[in-house]
Parts: structure tokens; sequence; C-alpha cells
């Protein structure tokens, strides 16, 4: 069967991991969240101190770049790969709210950008690939044969990632999620480098009112259509 490459976008916890995970199973696809990456370069300027509540030195981090290394270890018991900073396994601690609160920002550094978007081409090369992120469809891979852009109503997401965090253990309250939810989607949005945008030939799903499944069903179809 032809293999292609499958951009999934979309405002922040609309699922599209969860979707992606699901697809790349299903066909035998590799599965990269390029979310995970911003959150690592993230994590790294939270350690160095390049970023902290009313601080922030992009150029100190820029000028630390060439010392990041992002890799995505295939974890056979979780059935995908899993985000190693400099030989480290941070997928626990990137998905943490102090990292959410400041990955935004980051993100919106064209340097930054401009090394994660070369590394997440090289790994599509092969095609047989499922991405989720912003500017996948728009920027990673314009020519993707299936494009998603994914949309819920923001009190739906943070609802969503409000029981994901409470899972985990995290001592979070809703309308925090909520703030976080809504404070990425607008600087996601406005951001001047590959802002959030929907590409032409995106199909849109929004999600507010399915089921797992029937969402799921949904992008199965999108898929033979796209073959
Ligand atoms: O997907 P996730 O919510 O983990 O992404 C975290 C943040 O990383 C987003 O809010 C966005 O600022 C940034 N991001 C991005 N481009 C991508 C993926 C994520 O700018 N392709």
């Amino acid at each position: 069967a032809k293999r292609i490459t499958i951009a999934i976008d979309g405002f922040s916890s609309t699922g599209k991991s969860t979707v992606a995970k699901q697809l790349a199973k299903e066909l035998g696809y590799v599965y990269v969240d390029t979310g995970a990456m911003y959150r690592a370069v993230t994590l790294y300027a939270l350690r160095r101190e390049f970023i902290a509540e009313g601080h922030f030195d992009p150029h100190a981090l820029i000028a630390e770049l060439p010392l990041i290394s992002l890799k995505f270890i295939f974890n056979p018991d979780k059935g995908f790969g899993e985000m190693y900073l400099n030989d480290e396994n941070v997928e626990q601690e990137i998905r943490q709210m102090q990292v959410s609160q400041f990955v935004s920002k980051v993100a919106a550094i064209p340097e930054v950008r401009e090394m994660l978007v070369a590394q997440q081409q090289e790994m599509g090369k092969g095609k047989g690939i499922v991405m989720d992120g912003r500017d996948i469809g728009t920027v990673v891979f314009p020519d993707a044969e299936l494009k998603i852009f994914m949309t819920a109503t923001a009190d739906e997401r943070a609802q969503r990632r409000y029981l994901e965090l409470k899972e985990r253990g995290e001592n979070v309250t809703f309308e925090e999620v909520l703030e976080n939810v809504e404070e990425r989607d607008l600087l996601d949005t406005t951001r001047k480098d590959s802002p959030l945008v929907k590409a032409e030939d995106a199909k849109e799903i929004d999600n507010s009112h399915l089921t797992l499944a029937g969402q799921f069903e949904k992008i199965l179809e999108l898929f033979k259509e796209a073959i």
C-alpha cells in the first residue's frame, strides 16, 4: 500500500495526540508529537534559567540551541516514542504545568522553529508518518496527502486537560488550566512566525461533541479518501 504523510494540527488539548497515536498504530506508521519537542526545548530553557516568571532571555537560549539534542525513543510498553532531552527521558516532566506556561513563548522564537522544523522534515522523509502540532500542514509538510485540523471549545479542551493533569497528581485548578489553554491559543495564533492557522486544504474536525470512537471513524474515512 502507498504510504503517505498525515499532518494533524489544531489548538491545544484538542486530543490531536490521542487520534494521531491511534491512527499511527492502526496504519503501522510512525507517530511524532512535535509539541513534545517545543516542550523539551522549554524545559531546557527553564533549567538554565533563561526563562522564568517575569524573565526571558531568548538570545541566551538561541546561543545554546546547538547543545540541545532531541530524540524520540520508542517505548514498546506505551506504543509510542518518548521524548529524550540530551539522552534523558523527560516525557513526564515536559507535561507539567510549568512547561505549559512558557512553551508558547519559546515556540515563538524563529531560531527554535527553524531547528525543530528541519528535524521534523528529516523524520518524515520516508513518509508513513503521522505528525501532530500547529504548523505541520502549513509549514513542515505543506504537501502532506492528508491534513486534519482539530478544534473543540476552549471549555471542553480545558476540562480534558484538567482531568489528565489531575490523574497524574498535579495540583491545579480548572481555572488555571482554562487560562493556560486560552493564553496558548492566543500566543499560537498571533505569533509572527508560523502562526497556528488551518491550511486551506485541511479537513476540519470539531470534536466538542464526538466520542473518541466517532472521531476515529471519521478520520479513517478521510484517510481512505486520501490514499
Ligand atoms: O501540542 P502541545 O500542546 O504539547 O504543544 C505545546 C506548545 O508547543 C503549543 O502551545 C505551541 O506553542 C508549541 N507548538 C508549536 N508548533 C508545533 C507544536 C507545538 O508552536 N508544531
